[in-house]
Parts: C-alpha cells; sequence; structure tokens
C-alpha cells in the first residue's frame, strides 16, 4: 500500500507538471482525485481493508500524498490563471495616446426632398394616393391628352428636350400627363398626387432652370365643386406657412381646366404687407388650378357627365426656395457642396 502511494504521488506529480494548459490540468486533477473514479480516492477507499497498524501509518502517507498533490495542482492552477489575466491586460489595453478616427460625415436630404416628403406626408394624411410617373414622356401625354393640340400657342410656353429621332417622346414638362395616366389606370374616384422633376428648355438665370421639381394633385368625384379645390389649397398654404395664411385665387388660362386659376398665399415674411420677397405685393404666386376639363376627363375614360374633378400644380422647386431663402435656382441642381451642406 505504502509502496503504491509514492508511486502514484510520483506519477501524479509529473502529470501535473507536464500539463500543458488549464483544461489539461483540470483532466488531471480529475483522473487522481475525482470522488469516485480517483485513482487516489480508490487507494484510500483501500484503506478500511487493513489492520488497524497498517491503516495507521498508511492513512498518515496518503493524507499527506494527497496534500502535496493537491498543492501541486493549485499551485499549477495559480500560475496558468497569472498568465490569462498578463494576455487579457496586453489584449484590453487601450492606448489613450492614439489620435481620434476622422469624423465620420453623413449624407442629409436635399431641400427639395425635404420640401417633397414633407407634402407626400400631408397628402398622404388627407387619403391621397402618391404616385411617380415617367421623366421621359410621350407627346401625347405631356400635351395632346391635356387638351393642348399640336398647334395649340401653349406648346410654346413649354418648350421642352426632344429625343433625337424620337420625334414623340420629350422630356416631361410638367407633372400633369399623369393626369391622365392616372384617370386610365385607376378610373373614377380618384386622389392622386405626382411629385418629381420636370424639364424645361430654358436659357437660365437665377429664376430659370432647365430642371426643375412639381407637385400635381387630382381629385375625380362626383358633384365636385370649385370649393372643394379652394378648401383642399387652403389646407396646404395653412401647413406650409401658418393658420392666418390666406389663398387668391385669381382667372388664369391653363388648357386643361376650366376654369383655371392662378393660386397666391399671403406673404410669410410680411404677412401681406409687402416686402421684397413678395415684391411688395403682399402675396406670393405658388401654384395653378382648376376644374379639370371635360376633355381631358375624357382622355381619362371618365364621363364628364358623371364626375367631375379638380387639379393643381405647385411649384416645388419655388417652394424650397421660398421657405430657404435660396435666391439663385440654379444652385439647387448644381451639386455644390458648400452650397448643400447648409441644410
Ligand atoms: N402644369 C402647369 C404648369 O406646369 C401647372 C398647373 C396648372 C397644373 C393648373 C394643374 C393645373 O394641375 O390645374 O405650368
Amino acid at each position: 500500500m505504502e509502496h503504491k502511494l509514492e508511486e502514484l504521488k510520483k506519477d501524479a506529480l509529473q502529470a501535473v507538471k507536464a500539463a500543458k494548459d488549464k483544461l489539461h490540468l483540470e483532466e488531471v486533477a480529475n483522473k487522481l482525485l475525482g470522488r469516485k473514479q480517483g485513482e487516489l480516492t480508490i487507494l484510500l477507499k483501500g484503506l478500511k481493508d487493513l489492520s488497524d497498524e497498517m491503516r495507521k501509518s498508511a492513512g498518515q502517507l496518503a493524507n499527506e500524498v494527497k496534500q502535496t498533490i493537491e498543492e501541486a495542482i493549485n499551485v499549477k492552477r495559480n500560475t496558468f490563471e497569472a498568465e490569462e489575466m498578463k494576455t487579457r491586460l496586453v489584449e484590453e489595453k487601450i492606448d489613450i495616446s492614439v489620435p481620434a478616427l476622422p469624423k465620420k460625415t453623413r449624407g442629409h436630404l436635399h431641400p427639395n426632398t425635404i420640401v417633397q416628403r414633407d407634402l407626400e406626408d400631408l397628402f398622404s394624411s388627407m387619403g391621397f394616393t402618391v404616385l411617380d410617373g415617367p421623366e421621359l414622356e410621350s407627346d401625347y401625354y405631356n400635351f395632346t391628352a391635356l387638351n393642348i393640340p399640336e398647334t395649340h400657342p401653349a406648346r410654346d410656353m413649354q418648350d421642352t428636350f426632344y429625343i433625337k429621332g424620337h420625334a414623340n417622346w420629350v422630356m416631361r414638362t410638367h407633372t400633369s400627363p399623369m393626369q391622365v395616366r392616372a384617370m386610365q389606370k385607376y378610373g373614377a374616384p380618384l386622389r392622386v398626387v405626382v411629385l418629381g422633376k420636370c424639364f424645361r428648355n430654358e436659357a437660365t438665370d437665377v429664376r430659370h432652370e432647365h430642371t426643375f421639381y412639381q407637385m400635381e394633385g387630382l381629385v375625380v368625384d362626383e358633384n365636385i365643386t370649385f370649393s372643394h379645390l379652394k378648401g383642399v389649397l387652403e389646407i396646404v398654404a395653412k401647413h406650409l406657412y401658418g393658420d392666418d395664411t390666406q389663398v387668391r385665387l385669381r382667372p388664369k388660362f391653363y388648357p386643361f381646366v376650366e376654369p383655371g386659376v392662378n393660386g397666391e398665399v399671403t406673404c410669410f415674411t410680411c404677412q401681406g404687407k409687402g416686402c421684397r420677397l413678395c415684391k411688395n405685393s403682399g402675396w406670393l404666386e405658388i401654384f395653378g388650378a382648376g376644374l379639370v376639363h371635360p376633355n381631358v376627363l375624357k382622355e381619362g375614360g371618365i364621363d364628364p357627365e358623371k364626375y367631375q374633378g379638380f387639379a393643381f400644380g405647385f411649384g416645388l422647386t419655388r417652394l424650397a426656395m421660398l421657405q430657404y431663402g435660396i435666391d439663385d435656382i440654379r444652385l439647387l441642381e448644381s451639386g455644390n457642396l458648400s452650397f448643400l451642406e447648409q441644410f
């Protein structure tokens, strides 16, 4: 028995010494001291079969061996833990003298997009559907379907970019072509807005640009009157410029509406008193509107005897310019960062 204990001690100390890492060490510890199958545990269990005298001396030795092994394991365990701590400290070290990372610059919305989204939200809340439309449009939808026949002088007011070799296609001059497209696709009743880019062949200056944004609105239903149109326009005006804003409608010719009006709102900088922005008139011209011409309803496949409609067109670019005090329209499409970064 005593011999066996000495042998075990020798082997055990060697095994502990040879353990490569913590896991390995725990395996060795378990093999020796495990409560059921541990080698030393089994030996100790054998003590009870010895004579009293032998048990006494063997018992003493067994305890010593156990202590020595346990101690060796503990020492080894501590060395592993110290090493572990050391590598963790190295890994987690923060060098506070390293210069900060360069600040990440985030993009942001273009002023036109801010104005566009604001109005999309407003009209969605009133039950309008927001539609998109083609920027390259057929001559038919851009002009003819809107009661502007080929020889009509109204075409001259909206000179555009024609497509070489495709005489029937134009870059749309307004968002109005979507009126007939929407009527043909969805029929009546109808409540839509269309927001997007339009193009005109302009000699550009601070007030004219070849590319700009518009918002078109169209409502078709039974018993539509001019007061429905005015009601909606007043909601837009108050939303944009506050509850005291008033709307003024004055007759103006647009081929696709009858009657047609030119819409103004009280100037938000001078509250109608007159200032530089409104050229001392007290009013800002921001939209065109009217009751949809029966010919346009017919083109849309809608019976003008049964249904009426109203339509309006806002210059979104103009709204953005007014809102942000931008005095040169060309800046908006310039891609000039020192301009854009202000928003
Ligand atoms: N399409 C017109 C333009 O670009 C604006 C307009 C006027 C739209 C009257 C309308 C309207 O829907 O009824 O000048």
